[in-house]
């Protein structure tokens, strides 16, 4: 089944509350929640205080997507705020593998992400420890930006690799999809597509309902 992720980077925040809602009765699946430091990446974000509220007015999963530098000291935080899927950067934690563990025992379902110039084999370590591999398709940091088309090859190379393991984990893409491309992800394995722009410019009802309708495609 293939899972609509909406990002709320790309979101009115004076309007929040609405749109989350919006984007939930059109058929939204999860909550994608980005969280940036100013360190790992360059910009900066909103972090545990708008996961809460976020959290009392939905019960869609939240998907919280974390671009911060060794995200471990902050698990216990999310898991308090509300956090259904915690994804850390592969480039951000010195101990990965404690890292997905330390999420797995509060409860939450780990994801594991890769910048665009970093290699699938390191996850290798990984494999049949997470819920759930997230492919960058842009350079985390900013919404709004154009898919890099050679991530769409790491989607595959991912999906190939799991599949010969029978590894039905999760392939998570992110950044730069709209209605013209998407198709190339999920023909490339991936099924769980995270949307910011695609979603929140715009009719959101309207942009939920025709990417649901893609999915129909696939599932
Ligand atoms: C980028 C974030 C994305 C971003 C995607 O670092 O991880 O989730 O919101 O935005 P679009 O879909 O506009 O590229
Ligand atoms: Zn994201």
């Amino acid at each position: 089944m293939v899972i609509l992720s909406p990002s709320i980077l790309a979101a009115d925040f004076a309007q929040l509350g609405q749109n989350i809602r919006e984007a939930e009765e059109a058929g939204a699946d999860y909550i994608h929640f980005d969280v940036m430091d100013g360190m790992f990446v360059p910009n900066i974000s909103f972090g545990l205080p708008v996961l809460k509220s976020v959290r009392r007015i939905t019960d869609l999963p939240l998907d919280v997507h974390l671009m911060i530098e060794e995200p471990v000291r902050f698990l216990k935080g999310f898991k308090e705020a509300g956090a259904d899927i915690v994804t850390v950067h592969e480039e951000a934690c010195q101990d990965i593998v404690g890292t997905v563990m330390t999420i797995r025992d509060l409860g939450m379902q780990a994801g594991v992400a890769v910048k665009p110039d970093t290699e699938i084999s390191v996850l290798e370590p990984l494999l049949g420890k997470v819920k759930m591999f997230l492919v960058m398709t842009v350079e985390p940091g900013f919404g709004g930006q154009k898919l890099i088309a050679k991530c769409v090859d790491k989607v595959k190379e991912l999906r190939r690799i799991l599949n010969a393991k029978d590894l039905r984990t999760d392939i998570e893409v992110d950044g730069g999809l709209t209605r013209e491309n998407v198709r190339t992800v999920l023909d490339a394995g991936a099924n769980v597509i995270v949307m910011g722009s695609s979603v929140f410019k715009g009719n959101i009802r309207e942009n939920v309902a025709f990417f649901k309708d893609v999915f129909k495609e696939y599932n």
